[in-house]
């Protein structure tokens, strides 16, 4: 069944693609082999998955809920689903504050992965030793002005698709990226499986050593569930508000969930059996995984093949700006639906305005990583304040304050509706779910949290 009001999705496909390709970004292809590596792989993926599955979907299920009971605007769901409990309407402003501060750091390493892309078009990685790509790497990142211009770019692309709407831009970009990044990380895992040594990267993700499970590995286990989610931002709220009455939460919940853990896995697939593909190296290389080791890696594997090399980067930096871009739109959509729906600025030069905004701040965010270096605030350089207000605030008080807003707040009955689409779905997970968010769900978040802020370091 289509839809015809052009500022919701039209069809309840592309609400699952919008939502998953929100979920669907940096944080399953660069930031989860980064944390599986560091955290000796499958026991780490194991809990990963089951956090994922108890603690981050429900939590995304209960952004589903007040944004889509808000009806097209983020800013008003909070003091609607509370009946009009005005203290809570602050609440409808956490999307506009964090979409800002998201996009801006976000965007730097997504301009990173564009500037990767480039290199990789043009051949830039052909000849190179593993010393030219780590000496490489800290001299773009570092300068004053290319990694800005890659940021800019990739803002400015994210900034096109949002001003041209919400069927016509986040809809449509979802339905044609999502079948893509899927079609691109099916070839990477079948020429990664391929490699010489393949069956120890699949080990490495596959078979769980539980001698590596600590409280550490646990909680970080949790905080990639919830980052890998977004949820905790308001993100998946926004996007709820332009979901239509038929769609059922719960399901596309789980669908959206299972999308993201299996892109994440199969990043898993592309990434360790290339870098078990060269004895002696090893998978916990941290962040530069995917800029230094990475690239570096898949010119000595195919570097006897020279188009299969040349081919094989380039997909995977694609892939990556891709799955970058759809959760850039949902960054910028956050903030861009405030300025329109509630300043009254006309949509293009709503996604304008917010895009200027965190161009200013990702400029300050990429100095940070070369001249501002020395420039700090509260004992962090910008990109590194950003990340820990975003990801170590906002997310863990955001998805507690939704949890106990959903779960202790909102009248039942209105959850209820909610979730059932009045009463027409028979949702036999109800129950659960709401056991969910009472209690299970604040607890876990609020330890993450503790352990975010170093509270809970005798966990380690
Ligand atoms: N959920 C988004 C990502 O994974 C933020 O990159």
């Amino acid at each position: 069944m289509k839809g015809n009001n052009k500022n919701m999705f039209a069809s309840k496909v592309g609400a699952i693609l919008a939502a998953a390709g929100s979920a669907v970004g940096l944080g399953n292809v660069w930031r989860f082999p980064t944390e599986a590596g560091a955290h000796g792989g499958a026991a780490f993926i194991l809990i990963y998955v089951i956090f994922m599955m108890f603690f981050a979907l429900p939590v995304m299920i209960t952004e589903f809920a007040i944004g889509r009971h808000g009806g097209n605007n983020v800013t008003h769901a909070f003091e609607k689903m509370s009946g009009g409990k005005r203290g809570w309407r602050w609440m409808g402003l956490l999307p506009v504050v964090s979409g800002i501060f998201v996009l801006s750091y976000y965007a730097v390493v997504a301009g990173w992965t564009l500037f990767y892309t480039y290199e990789a078009l043009v051949d830039g990685f052909s000849g190179k030793s593993s010393e030219d790509f780590a000496a490489d790497f800290v001299a773009f990142s570092s300068d004053s002005l290319q990694p800005v211009f890659w940021m800019a770019v990739i803002v400015a692309m994210t900034c096109g698709i949002v001003a041209l709407g919400v069927q016509r831009g986040i809809e449509r970009g979802a339905k044609i990226m999502m079948p893509l990044l899927f079609l691109f990380i099916l070839v990477l895992v079948a020429c990664s499986l391929t490699l010489p040594n393949a069956g120890d990267g699949m080990r490495f993700l596959f078979h769980p050593d539980f001698s590596k499970v600590d409280g550490s590995l646990v909680l970080s286990a949790m905080g990639q569930a919830f980052f890998s989610l977004s949820v905790g931002l308001g993100c998946l709220c926004t996007y709820a508000c332009y979901f239509r009455k038929d769609v059922d939460l719960m399901k596309d919940g789980q669908s959206v969930a299972c999308i993201d853990t299996l892109v994440a896995l199969l990043s898993g697939l592309i990434i360790f059996p290339a870098v078990y593909s060269i004895p002696g190296l090893q998978p916990d290389a941290g962040p530069p995984l995917v800029f230094i080791t990475l690239p570096n890696v898949f010119q000595q594997v195919f570097g006897g093949v020279p188009w299969l090399a040349y081919l094989f980067s380039l997909l995977f930096y694609l892939l990556l700006v891709m799955a970058a871009l759809t959760s850039s739109i949902s960054m910028l959509e956050m903030s861009a639906a405030y300025f329109h729906k509630n300043l009254r600025l006309p949509r293009p030069l709503a996604a304008v305005v917010v895009s200027l905004v965190c161009m200013l701040f990702g400029t300050f965010c990429s100095w940070s990583f070369g001249d501002w270096r020395d420039v700090t605030l509260f004992g962090m350089g910008f990109f590194d304040l950003f990340d820990f207000f975003v990801a170590k605030l906002i997310m863990p008080i955001g998805g507690l304050l939704m949890c106990i807003f959903v779960g202790w707040v909102v009248d039942e009955r209105v959850l209820r509706a909610e979730i059932t689409n009045n009463g027409t779905l028979r949702s036999p997970l109800y129950p659960l779910y709401r056991f969910i968010i009472r209690y299970l769900a604040p607890v876990g978040i609020f330890l993450i949290f503790a352990n975010e802020l170093g509270l809970l370091d005798f966990l380690k």
